[in-house]
């Protein structure tokens, strides 16, 4: 049995779900807890290399069912790498990204289908699925702004669709959260940082204080 927490982070492309997942590993460490945050696709070296070849600009020929099963490799490498040895020892794990991801972006928004996308999953992670799933939530008019201003970050070949596919994304999130209303919460994320925080950490209080 694992004795840790697997809760993950989801939304659409700047929503904030690094900024946030950083304080809330940074204060959780503080309450004196033991925290991991990782990410998806990456997380370890095999998916790390896995993730340049998904997210490489020059890969325009990449099909869609490509693009799923290797988020899936991805997937499956970094949970048995990492995320199950951890959750085995008792750590709160706190993953930016994970099969709702999938989901959202290939299954809905690429049009391949929630529910097939959701079965090549279930063969990837053997029914290891979160306590609990942060979807942050945005328009993804203002989510690309915000990117746009960050300078720093860098643009990988998904941020390069158009708007409507982002929209399509957000849509996929929202059918999401209706077919897992017991393991997602949605959280405004067009609030400032502090509330969008506030939000969050009392959501993951939550469960840590349910069990
Ligand atoms: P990343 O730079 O980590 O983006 P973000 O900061 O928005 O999380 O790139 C990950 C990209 O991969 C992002 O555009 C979402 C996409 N993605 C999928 O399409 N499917 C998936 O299963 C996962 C994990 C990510």
């Amino acid at each position: 049995m694992n004795s840790g927490y697997f809760i993950t982070v989801e939304g659409p492309e700047g929503a904030g779900k690094t900024t946030i997942l950083n304080m809330l590993t940074e204060q959780l460490q503080a309450d004196g807890r033991k925290v991991i945050q990782t990410r998806e696709p990456g997380g370890i070296e095999i998916a790390e290399q896995i993730r340049k070849v998904i997210l490489d600009k020059e890969n325009t020929a990449m099909d869609s069912r490509t693009e799923a099963l290797l988020y899936a490799a991805a997937r499956r490498q970094h949970l048995v790498e990492k995320v199950k040895p951890a959750l085995e020892q008792g750590y709160i794990i706190l993953c930016d990204r994970f099969i709702d991801s999938s989901l959202a972006y290939q299954g809905y928004a690429r049009g391949l289908g929630i529910e097939e996308v959701y079965s090549i999953n279930s063969f990837a992670i053997e029914g290891m699925m979160p306590k609990l799933t942060l979807f942050f939530d945005i328009d993804p008019v203002l989510g690309l702004e915000r990117i746009n201003s960050n300078k720093g970050r860098e643009v990988n070949r998904l941020d390069l669709e158009g708007i409507q596919f982002h929209h399509k994304v957000r849509e996929g999130y929202h059918l999401l959260l209706e077919k897992f209303p017991e393991r997602i919460v949605k959280i405004d994320a067009a609030y400032s940082i502090e509330d969008v925080f506030n939000e969050a950490y009392l959501k993951v209080n939550e469960l840590l204080s349910s069990n």
